[in-house]
C-alpha cells in the first residue's frame, strides 16, 4: 500500500478560525425550517456544518436514481450565509432497497443473525455489490459539488463499526489471512491448530470465529479483529480516493469513535488528512467525564500529530444510556474548552436541531426541543461567541508533552478474550488508570503507539500492553538505553504477534531489563481483594515530595524472582510477602499490581519527576486542569465550587478580555485561558 498523501490539513478549513458547528440533518425539516436554522446559525456563530451523512435513500430513492436538488439549494444556502459544508459520503446507512435487493449486503453476528434495515450501519464491508452502490453515489457526489464553493472538507462514511461474520466476510477474510501467511501451513502454525485438532487441510476450511461450542481459537479471533479493521479500511479508502480525485485540495476525514475495540486508530490516521473523533462523556459525572475525554483527546491529537477535529459531542444529553443526563450550566462550553486545550482546531455536535422523530429525538442538539429560548441554544451561542474571540490566537497552535503514555489495538485485542487468568479488566480501564493518575499530577501526556519513534520524550509509560511485537520490544529497550525513563505496568510483554506466550512468561530481553530472573506465577485478584504493598519514600530532587505510606495493590499481582534491582517497593503479608510489587533497575521500573489511585498517582508522579517532567502549574488542586497550547495556558475548574489558582505574573485572560495579576478565580466549571 503507497502511504496516503496527507496533502490538505485541517488548516486547510479552518484558516485561522475554530470550527463551530455540527452535524445538520436538514432532510428531516421543511425547507422554511432552513430559514431559521441559518439565522440561529449566524447567531450563534456557527462556520462549519456537517451534511448529509444519512441521506442515501434521499439522495439515491431507487437503484441508481439520483435527487440532489434540495442538496444544491441547501449547499447554495450555506454559502450564501458564509457556512462552509463538511460534505459527508452517505454510505454509512444503505437505503432499504439495497438490502432487499441484494441480502449478500447484510452482516451477519457471530450467531448467523442478519442485520436488517431499520436500524443504520447494516451494510457489509465485504460485499462487493455494497461496495459498488458505495462508491457510484460517492462518484456522483464528489462529482457534482467539486468546485461548490461551500465544500470545505469530506466527512467519509460514519464512524465505521460493523463486523461481519456472513460468508462475504468468510471468503474476504480467506483472502486476507492467504496474503498475511502465504500458506496453510504458516497459518496452523500461528494458530497454534496443534491444540484441539483445529488444523486446517484446506483455505475453504477457515471460517470467521462463529458462534462455537466452547473457547474459540484465540488467535483466529485476534486475526479477525484485525481483518475486521482492515476491511472497513477498505470500505474508507476506497471512497476517500474518489473524492480526492475530484477535489485534490480539500481534506478528508472519518469520524473515529474514541477507544473504540473494532478499528486500529493508529493505522487508520495515517490514511486521513484530519483526524476526527466523537466524544460524549457522561455529565453526570463531570470529573470523571473530564478525564476521559483528555484520555481521548490526547490520543486523537497524537494520531493527528498535530490539530484535531472533534466532529462530534453533545449540547446536552444522549439518549443511549439508561438514564440520560442533561450538561449542567456551564459543562458544555468548558468541555468544548478542554478539547481545544488538548489540540481541537474544531469543536463540533451531533447535532444541529434536535430531531423530532426517529430513533435519536431524545438526544439534545444545539438548538433544542426548547427552541432559541433554550438554555442549551443560548449557551451554544455564548460559546460560539468566546470561540470566536479564541480562535486567532490558538488554531493551528500545538501541544507540547514531555510524556508518553503507550496503547496499541492489537494488545488490547488480544489480551481482551476469553479463558485468560482474570476476565475483570480490559487494557483501557488500565489505559485511563494510569492517564488519571498522570493527569491528577498536572503532567501532559501523549498517547502514543509502541512502534512509533519515543525520543522526544522524558518518561514513557506502558500501563499494559500484553502483546508486544519485537519491533515495539527493540524500540523500549533502545529508549531505555538512550538514558531515559521506562515505567511497564503489570501483565506486559506477555505475548507475540500471534499472541503466542514468550517463553518465561515474559520477553526475556524485557525480564533482564526489569532485573526480573524468574516470573513464577500471576496472581490475579478477586472483585474488593487487595494485597497490600510497602510504602515508598520520594526520589531525591524534585521528586522527594511524593511520598507514601503502605497502599493497596488492587486486580492483579505476580510472583517474582527478582535478578538484581536497583529498587523495589515490596508485597506485605499474604501468598507474596516480601517479593517486589514493584522494581526498578537503571530507570526502567515494572509494577506488578495496579496501585490503588492515590499511590499510582504519586509512584507515577515521583518518576516523571525523577526524569525531571514537570507539572504544568505547581500546586493546583486535582479538579483544576492545566494545559498549555502554544502560548496559552488554559485553567478548567471540573466542580461547582468557584476555585482561586495562582498564576504568577501578569496575564490577559482571552474570553473576558480581562487583565489578570498573580491569580485568577475559576466559577463553577469555569475556565481561564491565559496570556502573558
Ligand atoms: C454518534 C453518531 C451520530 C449520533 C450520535 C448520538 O455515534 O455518529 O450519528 O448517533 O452518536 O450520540
Amino acid at each position: 500500500m503507497t502511504p496516503w498523501r496527507k496533502g490538505p490539513a485541517l488548516a486547510d478549513a479552518t484558516r485561522g478560525r475554530l470550527l463551530f458547528g455540527g452535524d445538520y440533518n436538514p432532510e428531516q425539516w421543511p425547507e422554511e425550517t432552513w430559514q431559521d436554522d441559518v439565522r440561529l446559525m449566524r447567531e450563534a456563530g456557527v462556520n462549519s456544518v456537517t451534511v448529509g451523512v444519512f441521506s442515501w435513500a434521499k439522495l439515491e430513492p431507487e437503484p441508481g436514481a439520483r435527487d440532489f436538488g434540495w442538496l444544491d439549494r441547501l449547499m447554495d444556502l450555506m454559502h450564501g450565509h458564509g457556512i462552509g459544508v463538511v460534505l459527508a459520503t452517505p454510505t454509512a446507512s444503505p437505503p432499504p432497497w439495497l438490502g432487499r435487493l441484494y441480502p449478500d449486503t447484510l452482516p451477519r453476528d457471530a450467531d448467523g443473525r442478519v442485520e436488517w434495515w431499520g436500524g443504520r450501519q447494516h451494510f457489509s464491508h465485504s460485499s462487493p455489490t455494497y461496495r459498488r452502490y458505495a462508491a457510484a453515489i460517492t462518484e456522483d457526489l464528489a462529482a457534482r459539488y467539486a468546485t461548490h464553493p461551500a465544500l470545505t472538507m469530506w466527512h467519509i462514511n460514519n464512524e465505521y463499526c460493523t463486523f461481519d461474520h456472513g460468508d462475504e466476510a468468510a471468503a474476504a477474510f480467506r483472502r486476507w489471512l492467504r496474503e498475511r501467511y502465504g500458506t496453510l501451513g504458516a497459518l496452523n502454525e500461528a494458530w497454534g491448530t496443534a491444540f484441539w485438532s483445529q488444523g486446517y487441510d484446506t483455505w475453504d476450511g477457515v471460517l470467521p470465529p462463529r458462534h462455537a461450542h466452547y473457547l474459540k481459537n484465540p488467535t483466529q479471533v485476534l486475526d479477525f479483529r484485525r481483518f475486521t479493521s482492515d476491511m472497513l479500511m477498505e470500505c474508507f479508502t476506497a471512497e476517500r480516493d474518489i473524492v480526492a480525485r475530484h477535489t485534490p485540495h480539500l481534506p478528508v476525514t472519518t469520524n473515529f469513535m474514541p477507544l473504540w475495540a473494532g478499528q486500529d486508530a493508529w493505522r487508520w490516521a495515517q490514511e486521513e488528512d484530519v483526524v476526527s473523533v466523537d466524544l460524549y462523556p457522561d455529565p453526570r459525572d463531570p470529573l470523571g467525564g473530564a478525564r476521559h475525554g483528555a484520555l481521548v483527546q490526547d490520543m486523537t491529537r497524537s494520531q493527528a500529530q498535530g490539530p484535531w477535529m472533534l466532529m462530534e459531542q453533545a449540547a446536552g444529553a444522549v439518549n443511549w444510556r439508561g438514564v440520560n443526563h442533561p450538561k449542567p450550566r456551564g459543562l458544555n462550553r468548558l468541555w468544548s474548552l478542554q478539547a481545544v486545550a488538548r489540540g481541537a482546531d474544531a469543536v463540533c455536535y451531533f447535532q444541529w436541531r434536535q430531531s423530532r422523530q426517529g430513533a435519536e429525538k431524545f438526544h439534545s442538539a444545539m438548538v433544542g426541543h426548547a427552541g432559541e429560548e433554550g438554555r442549551t441554544y443560548q449557551e451554544v451561542r455564548q460559546l460560539g461567541a468566546e470561540l470566536a474571540r479564541l480562535g486567532p490566537h490558538v488554531t493551528g497552535t500545538p501541544v507540547t508533552a514531555e510524556i508518553a503514555v503507550l496503547h496499541d489495538w492489537h494488545a488490547w485485542w488480544a489480551g481482551d478474550q476469553e479463558a485468560r487468568p482474570s476476565t475483570r479488566f480490559a487494557q483501557p480501564d488500565l489505559l485511563h488508570a494510569w492517564h488519571r493518575a498522570l493527569g491528577e499530577a498536572h503532567l501532559t501526556t501523549d498517547v502514543v503507539h509502541p512502534e512509533h519513534d519515543l525520543s522526544g520524550y522524558k518518561a514513557v509509560f506502558v500501563p499494559q500492553l500484553y502483546l508486544l511485537t519485537d519491533a515495539a520490544i527493540e524500540n523500549l529497550l533502545a529508549y531505555v538505553r538512550r538514558g531515559a525513563t521506562l515505567v511497564c505496568g503489570l501483565h506486559t510483554g506477555v505475548a507475540d504477534r500471534d499472541d503466542r506466550i514468550r517463553p518465561g512468561g515474559m520477553d526475556a530481553r524485557l525480564r533482564e531489563l526489569f532485573g526480573i530472573r524468574v516470573l513464577h506465577e500471576w496472581w490475579p485478584l478477586e472483585t474488593g481483594e487487595t494485597v497490600t504493598c510497602a510504602g515508598f519514600t520520594g526520589a531525591p530532587g524534585p521528586g522527594s515530595g511524593l511520598a507514601c505510606g503502605d497502599f493497596a495493590g488492587t486486580l492483579w499481582s505476580e510472583e517474582i524472582e527478582p535478578a538484581d534491582p536497583d529498587e523495589t517497593i515490596p508485597y506485605k503479608g499474604g501468598e507474596l510477602d516480601g517479593l517486589p510489587a514493584v522494581l526498578r533497575r537503571g530507570r526502567a521500573w515494572y509494577l506488578s499490581t495496579l496501585p490503588e489511585p492515590d499511590a499510582l498517582r504519586a509512584l507515577l508522579a515521583r518518576i516523571a519527576a525523577d526524569a525531571g517532567a514537570r507539572p504544568v502549574l505547581d500546586g493546583l488542586p486535582a479538579h483544576v486542569e492545566a494545559v498549555r497550547r502554544g502560548d496559552l495556558l488554559f485553567l478548567l475548574n471540573h466542580s461547582r465550587e468557584p476555585v482561586t489558582v495562582v498564576v504568577p505574573g501578569t496575564h490577559g485572560e482571552l474570553l473576558t478580555g480581562a487583565s489578570v495579576t498573580g491569580e485568577v478565580t475559576l466559577g463553577r466549571y469555569g475556565a481561564a485561558v491565559l496570556r502573558r
